[in-house]
């Protein structure tokens, strides 16, 4: 049986539609600051479907592309520039090490990627926030498809930080509803975990993280992973899940066009307030 494909792209042109008549409504048209540090060929490309997306609904992108040896004291002088000119920022990963602290400079009002820690602690107390672009957009995506989460068993495989734990806590909050577990490069028998959910998320950065022996056929699967290989980007997922599952997100074509649309959603957010 061949699963069937949430389209991320589908859904996304849906939440822009949504978001263009909330724009028209503004006073002004909203500034989303992005800031990217060095030349890493991926933050590029993220950056110009970013761009794309912001001129369809509306949002003005302003693109401040610095070097990578910029120092903090720098970065923070922008920072704080932006947090009173922009209505939204957000500051490309990766960076390096040593600049990581200017993630906390940033205005929590303004924190349209929800990395700010004020911005996570709100999320984990399941208060209203900014919340992280690809884990709300993985709920849009569930949510928007008719799968409904509430007392769902849901596996998150990774413990990032900016996916696997924000969506996990996500998952949790009322209104959601969702039982959660998360799985780890230490956790043992991963696929005893996977096998018994009915939801499965992999955001690992990892090729095969999931094969067909770790889902069932009722599993539905999101695939977070972004990976460049010789036959072009695919996900976490081994190519055969597709063909066991009940449902899963294509890569590309699923959760990257969501984290964009959730993206410019919260940006709209900001500029409401
Ligand atoms: N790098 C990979 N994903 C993301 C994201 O969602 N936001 C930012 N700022 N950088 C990223």
């Amino acid at each position: 049986m061949t699963a069937q494909i949430i389209d991320g792209v589908l859904i996304a042109r849906e939440i822009e539609s949504e978001l263009k008549i909330r724009i028209g409504k503004l006073a002004f048209k909203p500034i989303l600051s992005v800031i990217q540090i060095g030349d890493d060929s991926a933050s590029s490309s993220y950056i110009k479907a970013k761009a794309k997306a912001a001129n369809r609904v509306g949002i003005e992108l302003q693109h401040h592309h610095l070097p990578i040896d910029i120092s903090l004291t720098d970065l923070n002088s922008l920072i704080d520039k932006l947090n009173s000119d922009s209505n939204g920022i957000i500051i490309q990963l990766p960076i390096p090490e040593t600049l990581l602290s200017c993630l906390t400079r940033i205005s929590p009002e303004k924190d349209v990627d929800g990395f700010h820690p004020m911005n996570l602690g709100l999320l984990m107390r399941g208060e209203p926030t900014l919340l992280p672009c690809t884990p709300a957009g993985i709920i849009e995506l569930l949510q928007r498809s008719n799968y409904n989460l509430n007392g769902k068993h849901v596996v998150v495989v990774g413990r990032s930080n900016i996916v696997g734990k924000p969506l996990a806590n996500l998952l949790l909050n009322k209104g959601i509803d969702a039982t959660t577990t998360i799985c780890h490069s230490k956790t043992k028998d991963i696929s005893q975990h996977t096998k018994s959910a009915d939801i499965v998320v992999v955001a690992t950065g990892y090729l095969n993280t999931l094969n067909e022996d770790m889902v069932t056929e009722n599993t539905i699967v999101i695939d977070v992973g972004v990976n460049r290989t010789d036959d072009g980007l695919v996900g976490d997922c081994a190519p055969n899940v597709a063909n066991k599952v009940k449902a899963i997100t294509p890569v590309p074509g699923g959760v990257g066009p969501m984290t964009v649309a959730m993206l410019m959603s919260n940006t709209v957010s900001a500029s409401e307030q």
